[in-house]
């Protein structure tokens, strides 16, 4: 398996579970991204470029501001791209285009966007490549503002992980076997951490030709109210759904018993709360 067979593995995964994402992950994301939006505080008539739009949560907040302006969204998952449209709709949000495409390797021409945001959608394998493509892409004047996660203790996906390894199928499925293996080489790469270093990120912003470059810690409460709930999110991402798809019944039943009580235990008779550390870059040119 190599990098790029996983991008694509990773993005079908994405299409398949868009609409369970949307209803069940893009609650939690929501602050975030208006952290996202307030820090990059689009003016009327601006253009913006949402990367890795994922089912449109980000690219709508900016639509309204950015009016008469429209937003170009983009996203390699085209079911993540079918259910931002459908987002837009029903908010009545019609200056949105969203586009199948790969974030490095930005079809639009040189010095264009005013601004680029990205609310949790920079990828970990060419990282490098997104950066310089946004580059590409912006104004000289133009300001790229996105959020990406942090390094933290995560006590409830810590006992996601470990019940899903002493429960998950031994003799996995072809399928299965393709998106776990994946997931493991994601998850164990060098690149998956190096996204979560702020040094790291700002010396590739730096490389790709950004020289004013911030970052912020951001920190946020999310709040799984019963507890259990956490289940639904994080099944939300299809590498989790298909390894407990693909678990023999009798496991199934273990593996979720035993992660409501382990939700319960940790929420201490109150709804979950989680602390995550995101941080926030702003990077400009100049
Ligand atoms: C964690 S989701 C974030 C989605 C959305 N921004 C949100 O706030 O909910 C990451 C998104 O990045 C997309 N993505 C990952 N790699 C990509 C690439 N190389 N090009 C375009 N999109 C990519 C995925 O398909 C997914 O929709």
């Amino acid at each position: 398996m190599n990098p790029e067979e996983v991008v694509l593995l990773l993005a079908d995964e994405y299409s398949r579970m868009a609409e369970t994402y949307d209803r069940n992950v893009t609650p939690h994301f929501a602050p975030i991204a208006e952290r996202v939006l307030h820090a990059a505080d689009p003016k009327p008539g601006e253009l913006f470029l949402d990367l890795g739009t994922g089912t449109g949560l980000l690219a709508c907040l900016v639509a309204p501001k950015v009016a008469p302006q429209s937003v170009v969204a983009i996203d390699l998952a085209d079911g993540a791209i079918a259910a931002a449209t459908y987002r837009a709709a029903g908010l009545g949000i019609k200056s949105i285009r969203f586009e199948m495409m790969d974030v490095r390797n930005i079809v639009y021409r040189g010095g264009l966007f005013d601004a680029v945001v990205s609310n949790l959608g920079i990828p970990y394998f060419g990282t490098d490549r997104c950066f310089r493509e946004t580059a590409r892409v912006l104004k000289p004047t133009g300001r790229f503002v996105f959020s990406e996660w942090g390094e933290f203790p995560d006590p409830p996906q810590e006992a996601l992980m470990a019940a899903l390894n002493r429960h998950r199928n031994p003799d996995p499925p072809r399928k299965l076997a393709e998106v776990r293996a994946a997931s493991e080489f994601a998850r164990t790469s060098d690149a998956f951490r190096g996204l979560r270093d702020p040094k790291r990120v700002e010396s590739l912003l730096r490389a790709a030709g950004f020289r004013r470059v911030a970052f912020e810690p951001l920190r946020h409460r999310a709040t799984f109210d019963p507890p259990e709930s956490y289940l639904d999110f994080r099944l939300s991402w299809g590498v989790f759904e298909a390894e407990v798809a693909g678990m023999v019944p009798g496991s199934r039943d273990a593996f979720t018993k035993e992660m409501v009580r382990e939700l319960r235990s940790l929420a201490k008779g109150k709804p979950l709360e989680a602390d995550w550390l995101l941080y926030l870059y702003s990077a400009r040119a100049e």
